[in-house]
């Protein structure tokens, strides 16, 4: 019988676990090829917990590093010497890593250090821009630079790679794994009840915020909007479902905590949140992946910042950035609230994103590194 592939999942944030899950579910699938070990950091704690649940995943290792108000010193450390250990114990034969937080970045280095291979789902994604999204812009350049698989989940992101000088036979262009996420969870749970009653003769926007670049000013004036929006118009009502980085629950507890029509409700576990996308008459977000899974429930999506990794979804028409600035999420929020041609426009069913089997196409990819023939396909891609 030939050797098993050693695969070790590792991630922390709420994000990384929605998107990890289904390649840790197709891993787990093939039990004759892979030893799958699924390893997490835990940078988030309450948010990783609830995907686990969702997708019945038990991990092997918890480094259980979250603190309240974490910096970026001491949790890439933290990250960093907790997988120093974790690596010696265990010898995987491959690490796979997810998009661009600080346990990506920290492990892709923590298994450089241990000379063994890494490979990186959503790799390539770029603003070209080093603050913005900060630290997530150098975290992804980081982790290319380490990594030795690559899995963009679109065409542009195959293409920064190449740009980037990655030998194109390491590159397997996947599609988005949140999509397999979102029809799974969809498929599973999409005919439970929504998670709070809402008045059926309004109009629901959904609204998640929670980057570090939008902390501060950004954030108030973000809210400011809000406030007249929902002043604007009688039948709007706003559901935020607030981050629990203390940054923003601040804020917007302070600023939004008793507006008639804006409901602050506690993070959402990921089924209901679908649920809610489903329901939304559209969405406003700073987060990565919705804006990557809207498109396929056709919402129309305004993002508060000013540059985007994700420009697909925006050439396509689907999603509009707005920044974080007051009058332009007014006016935009009031062309979709108030004119059907404008709000048509941004509902096309169609996402350049996935196609639900990207995490198939990633465990696939791995066979392929596992026969040895990465060799043979540079050497076709070269001759
Ligand atoms: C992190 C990622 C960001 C990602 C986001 C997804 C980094 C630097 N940032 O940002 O890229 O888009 O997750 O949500 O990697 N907290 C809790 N419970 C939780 C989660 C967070 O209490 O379950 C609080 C803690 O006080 C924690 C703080 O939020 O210290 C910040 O968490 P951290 O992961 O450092 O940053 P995020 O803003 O969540
Ligand atoms: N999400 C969730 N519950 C919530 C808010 C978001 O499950 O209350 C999901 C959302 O559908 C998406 C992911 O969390 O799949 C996005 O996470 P986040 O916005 O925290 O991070 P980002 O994608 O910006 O890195």
């Amino acid at each position: 019988m030939t050797r098993r592939l050693k695969v070790m999942t590792v991630f922390g944030t709420r994000p990384e676990a929605i998107k990890m899950a289904p390649v840790v579910m197709a891993l787990q699938a093939e039990p004759e090829t892979f030893e799958s070990i699924v390893c997490v950091t835990a940078q988030h704690r309450e948010m990783l917990d609830q995907v686990l649940e969702l997708f019945e995943i038990k991990p092997d290792i918890d480094l259980d590093l979250m603190r309240p108000n974490q910096d970026l010193y001491e949790l890439t450390s933290r990250v960093l010497m907790g997988m120093r250990d974790v690596l010696r114990q265990h010898q995987p034969d491959i690490i796979l890593v997810h998009g661009d937080t600080t346990t990506t970045m920290a492990t892709s280095l923590a298994g450089f250090y241990a000379r063994i291979p890494v490979g990186h789902v959503e790799a390539g994604l770029r603003t070209f821009d080093k603050y913005y999204p900060f630290p997530e812009e150098i975290n992804r350049v980081v982790t290319d630079s380490v990594a030795s698989l690559y899995f963009p989940p679109t065409e542009r992101s195959r293409q920064n790679l190449l740009d980037a000088g990655v030998p194109e036979p390491a590159i397997f262009l996947t599609g988005n794994t949140v999509i397999d996420a979102l029809l799974f969870t969809l498929q599973k749970t999409g005919s439970q009840p929504l998670p709070l009653n809402l008045n059926p003769q309004n109009r629901m926007i959904l609204v998640t915020v929670h980057r570090r670049e939008n902390f501060g000013q950004p954030l108030v004036e973000i809210c400011e909007a809000f406030q007249e929006l929902v002043a604007t118009y009688a039948d709007v009502e706003l559901v935020i479902p607030v981050h629990m980085n203390p940054n923003v629950r601040q804020t917007v507890f302070k600023m939004l905590g008793d507006t008639p029509r804006i409901h602050l409700i506690e993070p959402l576990d990921y089924a209901p949140f679908c649920r809610l996308m489903n329901e939304a008459y559209f969405i406003i977000t700073d987060s990565g992946g919705i804006q990557e899974e809207a498109p396929s429930i056709q919402k129309p999506v305004l993002v508060l910042r000013d540059e985007t990794e994700r420009p697909e979804a925006v050439e396509m028409g689907t999603v509009k950035l707005v920044g974080p600035h007051k009058q332009r999420i007014l006016a935009e929020a009031g062309q979709l609230l108030t004119n059907p041609d404008a709000y048509n426009l941004m509902s096309q069913k169609a996402n350049p994103y996935g196609d639900g089997k990207a995490a198939q196409r990633t465990i696939d990819a791995l066979k392929v590194f596992m026969s040895g023939s990465l060799s043979t396909r540079k050497a076709q891609a070269v001759s």
